[in-house]
């Protein structure tokens, strides 16, 4: 087995911020070719410069320099297209987008199906789903795009954090176009892809600023200082926003073949926001950290007390128990939102004493696709000054655009590795980051942040690694075995973390 776990390594050391050792590839000559693009501005399109040539490693010793950007970023003065895929979750994605930020196509192919049936994403099905459509998504993005292979100057692929499973078919994919048309590969953090591609919709949107990342297996709040250093002012100890909409939309019997926040979206529409006292989580730690599992469970105990039956879909429920079921949407949605509303105004104080200079607050994620948390988050900046910027919808969820965009920004910087042989083995071991902090954690936040954990789980990888048995020892429950041949019963809190376990872990 050849391992090749060096290549990915520039990127995975410019995230973690370790002095790892950094391979840097440069093109010793560039291609430059005029490309068949469809019309997608009135503008005659621009050349493109593909970089598909020679490439030479710099000398060994630049591998332990802790700067992570190359002496030698290719001379890239013309656009360039790079092709992005994504596998980390649930959506099989991929896009074509060309470095003057247009996009020129994106397909996404979502499991809505699956996750409809299980309520939730079981890692092996997924891993199984996404094996069946990645070479159509990405043959698609490529016509769509009407380019060729050969005409891409490189290929992005999430490589973490998210399943391990899920991941390895879009590395797969990655590794096996560019290995047959010489193309590097950029390694992409999925949650930085989430907060860069703001900066493809946003012009102006210039570093430093501050994004809210929200998603099914993530809430991050981040101090983006450049490309590639970010400060981690606050993340979710243990759920994330996403997961709390997806077992709300679940335990209220709504249909989850959009995914269950835009379900609760539209039903806390019709209810009262006010009819259902959830209390607001963390409000004694005064850091910006986020909990959602203790909201879910009140969730949970407001369908059972109000005897809601969720076992009737919601499209034949009485009026009385659709309106019980949209009251219980509606203070849910409050209370979470409220919660990320409180953290940012905070973060926002914290951000504004590192860096005075911020304009913008990015939130992105597939939660910020919610009009009520758009519109309450608009509040929060106007507050301070700030600017609110969110992509649209379709580049709020998971999509291959922002992996493509992230790839864009790394390549142009020289932050990229070296195109994979071309008869690389099936069985070849690449390095995936299932777990990938997205950059230092900011001092201020890290003593509460542990001190909870402490309690939960004694600290962010045990709780990790809580989250991965309690994740095996469910899915045995389901296929109706366990470890000893005998029920397993779950704590409360340990129930919520196998539950929550349906996403990323
Ligand atoms: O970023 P994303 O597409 O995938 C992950 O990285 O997890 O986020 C998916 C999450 C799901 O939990 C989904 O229910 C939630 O985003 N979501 C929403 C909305 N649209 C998607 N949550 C609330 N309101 C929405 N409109
Ligand atoms: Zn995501």
């Amino acid at each position: 087995m050849v391992s090749l776990l060096p290549t990915l390594s520039s990127t995975l050391s410019r995230l973690s911020f370790l002095p790892k050792p950094s391979f840097h590839f440069f093109s010793s000559a560039l291609r430059t070719a005029r490309l068949p693009y469809r019309a997608v501005t009135p503008a005659p399109s621009p050349p493109i410069t593909s970089l598909n040539s020679s490439y030479a490693v710099l000398s060994m010793s630049n591998q332990n320099s802790p700067k992570p950007i190359t002496e030698n970023p290719p001379n890239l003065s013309d656009n360039f297209v790079i092709l992005g895929i994504e596998t980390s979750c649930d959506d099989t994605a991929a896009a074509v987008v060309r470095s003057d930020g247009e996009i020129l196509s994106q397909v996404v192919s979502s499991q809505a199906d699956l996750l409809a049936r299980y309520g939730g994403v079981a890692p092996k099905m997924a891993e199984e789903a996404h094996a069946q459509v990645i070479d159509k998504v990405v043959q698609e993005a490529l016509d769509k795009a009407n380019v060729k292979e050969l005409d891409l100057s490189a290929v992005a692929v999430t490589i973490g954090p998210g399943l391990s499973l899920c991941l390895r078919v879009g590395v797969q994919k990655a590794r096996k176009i560019a290995g047959t048309f010489n193309l590097p590969i950029v390694g992409v953090h999925h949650m930085e892809a989430h907060a860069l591609v703001a900066r493809l919709t946003e012009q102006e949107l210039q570093f430093p600023f501050m994004a809210l990342l929200i998603s099914g297996g993530h809430n991050l709040l981040i101090l983006a200082r450049d490309l590639g250093q970010y400060v981690q002012l606050g993340t979710s100890i243990d759920d994330a926003i996403g997961e709390a909409y997806d077992k709300t939309a679940k335990w209220l019997g709504l249909d989850l073949r959009r995914s269950g926040g835009p379900a609760v979206e539209e039903l806390a529409r019709e209810g009262d926001a006010e009819a259902v006292k959830f209390s607001v989580p963390m409000k004694q730690h005064k850091d910006c950290n986020f909990s959602y599992a203790g909201l879910k469970t009140q969730v949970r105990l407001a369908i059972e007390s109000r005897n809601v039956r969720a076992e009737i879909p919601i499209s034949s429920a009485s009026s009385e128990d659709r309106s019980s079921r949209a009251d219980i949407a509606a203070s849910f949605q409050r209370v979470a939102v409220l919660h990320l509303e409180e953290r940012c105004e905070r973060a926002i104080e914290w951000a504004l004493k590192i860096e005075p200079s911020i304009k913008y607050l990015v939130v992105s994620g597939g939660v910020a696709s919610n009009k009520y948390v758009r519109a309450r988050l608009n509040q929060v900046v106007k507050k301070t000054g700030l600017k609110l910027v969110c992509p649209p919808p379709s580049l709020c969820t998971d999509n291959g655009v922002m992996i493509a965009w992230t790839g864009i920004e790394h390549f142009r910087v020289g932050r990229f590795d070296p195109p994979p042989p071309a008869d690389e083995p099936e069985d070849t071991l690449i390095e995936l980051r299932p777990r990938w902090p997205l950059g230092e954690e900011y001092a201020e936040g890290k003593s509460e942040a542990r001190s909870l954990g402490r309690c939960c789980a004694r600290s962010t990888s045990d709780f990790l690694n809580y989250r991965e048995t309690w994740f095996a020892a469910e899915e045995r429950t389901r296929n109706g075995r366990t470890r000893n041949g005998r029920t397993m019963s779950f704590h409360p809190v340990e129930s919520d973390i196998a539950s929550s376990a349906h996403k990323w872990y």
